[in-house]
C-alpha cells in the first residue's frame, strides 16, 4: 500500500489595510528608516487598526479565502488547528472563534502555542491526523495581532513586529507530494529573553502590571538573535542531512521573517542562494505563526509541482522547527 502523506492543496493569506511604515516609527520612537533597513530589512508592516478584532479576525479572512480558492466547503472540514501567541481571549481558543466566524461546527479544533515556530508545530500536528487516516482535511492556519502586546514607546522591539494570518488546506496524497518530515525543538532556557510577563496566571493583570509594562512583548534581541542564528541554521541542516538533500535539491526555503540577517545566515549555512530564499520581511515585518504561510502565498505563483521546501522558523520559548514539504501543485 503507498503511503499516505498530508499535501499542501491551498494556500491563502490576510494581512490588513493600514500600513506602518519606518517613516510613521520615526514620529514615535528614536529610530531611523536607514537603522532598521540596515538591522532588519523592515520596511513597513501591516497593522489591524480596527477596535474590537482580534487574531481571530484575521484568521477567519485566511481560512475564508482558503475555502473559497479551493472550492471547500465549511461542512468537510475536519479538523483546524490555530497557531497564536495573541489570542482573543486567554480562553476560548481562537480556533474555536475562527470556526464559529466561518460556521464551522462541531470538530475539533485548538490552539497551538510555539511563538513563531507555531506554523511548523501546527503543520506537524496536522499533517499526522492525515498520514494516519483519522482525518481528510485538516486547515492550520497561523494568525498573529502583535501591534496588541506592542509597546510603541520601545525602539528595540516595536519596530520589528507586524499583524497577519495565513493559512493552509492539508489533504492526503498518495503519490510522493505533502509534508515528508518535520522536527519541532524546544529549550525552555530562554522563557525570560522573549516573553509577555503579564496576564497569564503567574502574574493576572493588576494596575502594578500595567504600570510595569508587563503586557508587552519584551526582548533581549541579542540574545534572541543568537540563539536563532544558532537553531535556525541547525535544525535546516539537519532536515537536510537526515533526508539526504544537497543544496541542488532544495527549490525554496521558506524562513521565518524576523530579521534579514537571520535568514542570510540560516541560507548560508545550508548552501542555498538568495535567489532560493522566499522573504517579504520588508513589506510585512515579523508576523509571529503568520510569516511562513505569508511567504507561501506571496510565492505561490512562483512554485512548481515536485519543488523541495524547507520551513524553518525560531521564537519564543524558546522553540525552533523545520518542514521538509514536496509541493504538490
Ligand atoms: N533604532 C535605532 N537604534 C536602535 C533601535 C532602533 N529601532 N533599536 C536598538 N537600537 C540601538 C540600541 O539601543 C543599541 O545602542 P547602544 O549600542 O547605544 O546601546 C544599538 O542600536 C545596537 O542594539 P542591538 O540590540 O545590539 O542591535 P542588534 O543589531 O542586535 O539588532 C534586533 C536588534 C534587530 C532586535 C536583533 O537583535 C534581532 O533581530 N534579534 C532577534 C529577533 C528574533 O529573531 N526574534 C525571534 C522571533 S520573535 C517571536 O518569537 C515572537
Amino acid at each position: 500500500m503507498k503511503q499516505v502523506k498530508a499535501s499542501i492543496s491551498g494556500i491563502e493569506g490576510y494581512v490588513p489595510d493600514y500600513i506602518l511604515t519606518n517613516a510613521e516609527l520615526e514620529t514615535l520612537v528614536d529610530t531611523s528608516d536607514e537603522w532598521i533597513v540596515s538591522r532588519t530589512g523592515i520596511k513597513e508592516r501591516r497593522i489591524l487598526k480596527e477596535p474590537g478584532l482580534g487574531s481571530s479576525h484575521m484568521g477567519a479572512k485566511a481560512v475564508k479565502g482558503l475555502l473559497d480558492k479551493t472550492n471547500t466547503d465549511p461542512a468537510e472540514i475536519d479538523l483546524l488547528i490555530c497557531a497564536t501567541i495573541t489570542p482573543d481571549f486567554v480562553f476560548p481558543s481562537t480556533a474555536n472563534l475562527i470556526c464559529d466566524q466561518l460556521g464551522i461546527r462541531n470538530i475539533g479544533s485548538f490552539d497551538v502555542n510555539a511563538a513563531c515556530s507555531g506554523f511548523v508545530y501546527g503543520l506537524e500536528l496536522g499533517a499526522q491526523f492525515i498520514e494516519t487516516g483519522k482525518y481528510k482535511k485538516v486547515v492550520v492556519v497561523g494568525t498573529d495581532k502583535m501591534s496588541a502586546v506592542m509597546d510603541y514607546t520601545d525602539r528595540r522591539t516595536c519596530i520589528l513586529f507586524g499583524d497577519g494570518a495565513g493559512a493552509v488546506l492539508l489533504e492526503p496524497n498518495t503519490e510522493g507530494y505533502g509534508v515528508i518530515d518535520t522536527l519541532i525543538r524546544s529549550d525552555g532556557v530562554g522563557y525570560n529573553n522573549l516573553v509577555q510577563r503579564g496576564g497569564g496566571s503567574r502574574f493576572p493583570a493588576t494596575h502594578e502590571t500595567v504600570d510595569a509594562r508587563m503586557h508587552f512583548l519584551h526582548q533581549d534581541g541579542q540574545q534572541v538573535f543568537k540563539s536563532a542564528v544558532r537553531n535556525m541554521a541547525d535544525v535546516s541542516a539537519e532536515m537536510m542531512e537526515r533526508n539526504h538533500l544537497t543544496h541542488d535539491d532544495v527549490a525554496w526555503l521558506v524562513p521565518h521573517q524576523a530579521n534579514r540577517r537571520i535568514i542570510e545566515a540560516t541560507a548560508n549555512r545550508m548552501g542555498v542562494g538568495m535567489d532560493k530564499v522566499m522573504m517579504n520581511i520588508a513589506h510585512y515585518g515579523n508576523t509571529t505563526a503568520a510569516t511562513i504561510p505569508l511567504c507561501l502565498w506571496d510565492y505561490e505563483k512562483q512554485l512548481k509541482k515536485g519543488d523541495n521546501l524547507i520551513f524553518s522558523a525560531f521564537g519564543a520559548g524558546f522553540t525552533w522547527a523545520s518542514a521538509y514539504v514536496r509541493w504538490a501543485y
